[in-house]
C-alpha cells in the first residue's frame, strides 16, 4: 500500500483493514467577503499537497472551490458497466487513450527581478515554504520557469547589461547585475535544490542597451540598429553562459519579449524591443539562429513570444520574408492577455502546418489593463477560474506547457519601477512574517501537480447539455494513470459521468469548482491487472473516508 507513509492495520480472521492518514497539511485559510478564502502561511505552518498513489480499481478526486475547499481529496471505486448509473449526467465524457495528442513539457512561474526580490524579504523558513510550495516535493509539482535577461516592469530600476561603454560591439563590459547575483540565481537555486523533474529555465528580454536601438530614450521602445544585430546575438549567448557558470543552464531562450507590443509603447518604460517581421527573420536566419547552434551547451530557440492573436501573421510574416529562419525555431511562445481577440484554433493551425515546433504559453497574470481597478484582489475565485478555463483551452489545443508571470508579489502587486502593478499566485506580506496563496495557486496546483511531465493528451469524447458550463481536458501520465481536469464554471453542482472501457465513474462537481480525478488506465492491460490482483492481500469490499483519513476494507482471498 503506496497510500500514505502513516497506516494503521487492524486485522480481524477473515477481514483485512488500513486505514490512512493522509500526509497532507490542509489549507489554513482566511475568508475574504464576497470572494473566496486564501491559505495562509507562517514560519510555523504552510499547507502542502500529497498526490495519493491509488489501487487498481479504485480513483482519487481532489477538490477546490469557491466556497472554501482546497485540494480536499476523496477515494472512490470505479463502478463497471452494470453498475453505472443510468441517469442525466451533465455531461458524459469517454475517454480514449489509444488516441493520443501534445506530450506536456510542464508548467512554471517566472523569477522576476521583483518576485526574487519579495521572495529574499522573506525569513529563511517562509523561503523555504515559498519554493517548496511551488516546487517541492509536496508542493504544486512546477518544473519550468521563466527569467528575464537584465531587467524588465518588475524590476526596481530599469536596466540591462553593458550599458556603458556605448557601441561596444565586442561587449567588452558585460558582467550580470546585482539583481542576478543577490536574488535571480539564489532563487533559480534553491528552485533547483528543490524540485525532482529537473528544471527547465525559459530566458527573454526586454530591456536591451539603449546604444543597441534606434530611438535613443531610455523611455521608449524602438527597434535595433542594424549595425548590432549581431551584438545583440552575442548579448543574448552571454547571459545564457553566465547563468550556466552560476550553475543555472537555460533551455530556451526567446527571440525578445513581445516584439509586436514593442510598437504600442503601453506603460513599458522602454522595457521593450519592438521588430518587424522581416528583420527579425533576417535576424534569427543571419546572426541569432547561428550563433546558439554554435554554442557547446544546446539551447532551444522560441518565437513569437508574444499575444495569441500575433501568432499566425507573425509567425507566417518571419518565414515568408526569410524561410531559413524556421530551421532554428523549437517552439513557439504565447502570452495568454490579448486571448479574447482570436480563436483557439490559431494554435492547432499552426502546430498542424508545423508539427515539430510545439507551443507553449510563457506568461498570463489578472489585473494588467487600466480597466482592473485592483490589481491584487485577495481570494479571488474568478482570477483562478480565468487561468484555469486558459489552460484547458490551451491544453486542448496541443500547448506543450503554461508558465506563468510572477511566482510571487507584494500586497501592492510589486515592486514595479513604472507601476505596472498585477496580481500573483501567491501575495508576500513580509512585514507580518506570512505570504497567502491565493485561489489561482490552486488554479494551477490542480494541473502541475497531477499532469507531469511526460504526460500525454488524450481524446474525450463529450455528450454535453447546452447548459453545462464543464470544462475539461484528460491526459495519460508516464505512471499509466488517466487524469482529468474539470472546471465547473456554473454557479450549481454539475453530474459528469466520466468512462474508460466499461470502467465508470460519476461526480458531482461543486458550484464554482476545480476537480481533478485520477485512476489507473485498465484499459487493454489485462496482464498487469491480473499481477495487481496477485498482489493485494484481498478484494476491496469497502473504502470509507473522511476529510483526513481513509480506511479500506479487504475481504481476504483465503476466507
Ligand atoms: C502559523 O500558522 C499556524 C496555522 O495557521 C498557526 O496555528 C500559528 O499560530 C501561526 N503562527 C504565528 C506565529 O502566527
Ligand atoms: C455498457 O453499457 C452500454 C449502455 O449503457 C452498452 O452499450 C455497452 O455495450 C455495455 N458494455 C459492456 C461491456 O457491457
Ligand atoms: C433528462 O434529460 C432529458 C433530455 O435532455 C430532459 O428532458 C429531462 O428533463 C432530464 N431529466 C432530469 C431528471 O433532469
Ligand atoms: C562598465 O559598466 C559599469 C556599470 O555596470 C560602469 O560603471 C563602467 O563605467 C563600465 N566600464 C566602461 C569601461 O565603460
Ligand atoms: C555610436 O554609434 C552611432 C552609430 O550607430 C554613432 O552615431 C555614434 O556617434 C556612436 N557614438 C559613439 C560615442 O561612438
Ligand atoms: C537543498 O534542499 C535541502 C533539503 O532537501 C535543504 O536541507 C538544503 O538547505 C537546500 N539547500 C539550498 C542551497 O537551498
Ligand atoms: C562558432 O564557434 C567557433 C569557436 O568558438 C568560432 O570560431 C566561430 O566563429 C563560431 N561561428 C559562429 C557562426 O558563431
Ligand atoms: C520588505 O519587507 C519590509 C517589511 O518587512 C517592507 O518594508 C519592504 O517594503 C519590503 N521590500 C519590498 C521590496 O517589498
Ligand atoms: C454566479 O453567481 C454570481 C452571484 O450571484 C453571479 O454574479 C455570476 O454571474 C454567476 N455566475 C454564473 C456562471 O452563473
Amino acid at each position: 500500500m503506496a497510500l500514505s507513509r502513516r497506516t494503521s492495520v487492524l486485522c480481524g480472521l477473515f477481514i483485512y483493514c488500513i486505514t490512512v492518514t493522509t500526509a497532507a497539511k490542509p489549507c489554513a485559510s482566511r475568508p475574504y467577503p464576497g470572494q473566496s478564502v486564501v491559505c495562509v502561511c507562517n514560519a510555523t505552518y504552510c499547507d502542502d499537497v500529497t498526490r495519493i498513489s491509488m489501487q487498481r480499481g479504485t480513483y482519487v478526486v481532489y477538490t477546490s472551490s469557491a466556497a472554501g475547499q482546497r485540494l480536499s481529496q476523496r477515494i472512490g471505486k470505479l463502478k463497471t458497466n452494470s453498475t453505472f448509473l443510468k441517469r442525466n449526467h451533465t455531461t458524459t465524457l469517454r475517454l480514449n487513450p489509444a488516441r493520443t495528442y501534445q506530450k506536456i513539457e510542464g508548467f512554471g512561474g517566472a523569477v522576476t527581478d521583483s518576485a526574487a526580490i519579495n521572495w529574499k524579504n522573506l525569513s529563511k523558513p517562509l523561503q523555504r515554504h515559498l519554493i517548496n510550495s511551488y516546487y517541492g516535493e509536496k508542493g504544486i509539482g512546477y518544473s519550468l520557469a521563466r527569467v528575464p535577461i537584465a531587467g524588465c516592469d518588475f524590476s526596481v530600476r530599469p536596466y540591462a547589461y553593458n550599458e556603458l561603454p556605448i557601441n561596444d560591439t565586442k561587449l567588452s563590459n558585460f558582467s550580470l547585475s546585482i539583481e542576478d547575483f543577490k536574488y535571480k540565481i539564489p532563487m533559480l537555486k534553491a528552485i533547483m535544490n528543490a524540485t525532482k523533474t529537473p528544471l527547465k529555465v525559459v530566458a527573454a528580454a526586454w530591456r536591451v542597451p539603449d546604444w543597441m536601438k534606434e530611438k535613443n530614450n531610455y523611455n521608449k521602445c524602438g527597434q535595433l540598429k542594424k549595425e548590432f544585430k549581431q551584438t545583440y546575438a552575442d548579448y543574448l549567448r552571454k547571459f545564457i553562459e553566465q547563468y550556466n557558470a552560476h550553475g543555472v543552464p537555460v533551455w530556451a531562450v526567446s527571440t525578445s519579449n513581445e516584439p509586436i507590443m514593442g510598437f504600442l509603447n503601453l506603460q513599458t518604460g522602454g522595457d521593450c524591443i519592438g521588430w518587424y517581421p522581416k528583420d527579425m527573420g533576417e535576424w534569427i536566419a543571419d546572426n541569432l539562429g547561428p550563433t546558439i547552434r554554435n554554442m557547446t551547451q544546446k539551447v532551444l530557440i522560441l518565437g513569437v513570444d508574444d499575444q495569441r492573436f500575433a501568432l499566425p501573421i507573425w509567425f507566417y510574416a518571419v518565414v515568408k520574408y526569410k524561410p531559413e529562419a524556421l530551421k532554428y525555431i523549437d517552439g513557439l511562445a504565447i502570452h495568454f492577455y490579448g486571448d479574447v481577440i482570436t480563436p483557439p484554433s490559431i494554435l492547432e493551425d499552426v502546430s498542424r502546418s508545423n508539427p515539430d515546433k510545439f507551443l507553449i504559453y510563457t506568461e498570463a497574470c489578472n489585473g494588467p489593463t487600466a480597466s482592473d481597478k485592483e490589481k491584487v484582489i485577495l481570494g479571488s475565485w474568478d482570477r483562478a477560474e480565468t487561468y484555469m478555463k486558459n489552460i484547458i483551452t490551451d491544453i486542448n489545443h496541443n500547448v506543450v506547457g503554461w508558465i506563468d508571470w510572477n511566482l510571487c508579489l507584494n500586497e501592492m502587486g510589486g515592486p514595479n519601477w513604472i507601476k505596472n502593478y498585477v496580481d500573483s499566485p501567491i501575495i508576500v506580506f513580509a512585514s507580518r512574517g506570512e505570504f497567502v496563496k491565493q485561489p489561482m495557486f490552486y488554479a494551477m496546483a490542480h494541473v502541475a501537480k497531477f499532469v507531469p511531465r511526460g504526460s500525454k493528451r488524450i481524446e474525450v469524447m463529450e455528450d454535453a447539455s447546452k447548459q453545462s458550463q464543464v470544462k475539461q481536458f484528460a491526459v495519460l501520465t508516464p505512471s499509466d494513470t488517466i487524469v482529468v481536469v474539470l472546471c465547473n464554471g456554473a454557479n450549481s453542482t454539475a453530474s459528469v459521468g466520466i468512462r474508460l472501457g466499461d470502467q465508470q465513474l460519476v461526480l458531482e462537481l461543486q458550484p464554482r469548482s476545480f476537480t481533478t480525478v485520477e485512476f489507473h488506465n485498465e484499459v487493454n492491460d489485462s496482464c498487469r491487472a491480473r499481477t495487481m490482483i496477485q498482489n493485494v492481500p484481498g478484494r476491496i469490499s469497502d473504502v470509507d473516508y473522511d476529510a483526513n483519513s481513509i480506511s479500506i476494507t479487504y475481504k481476504l482471498w483465503n476466507c
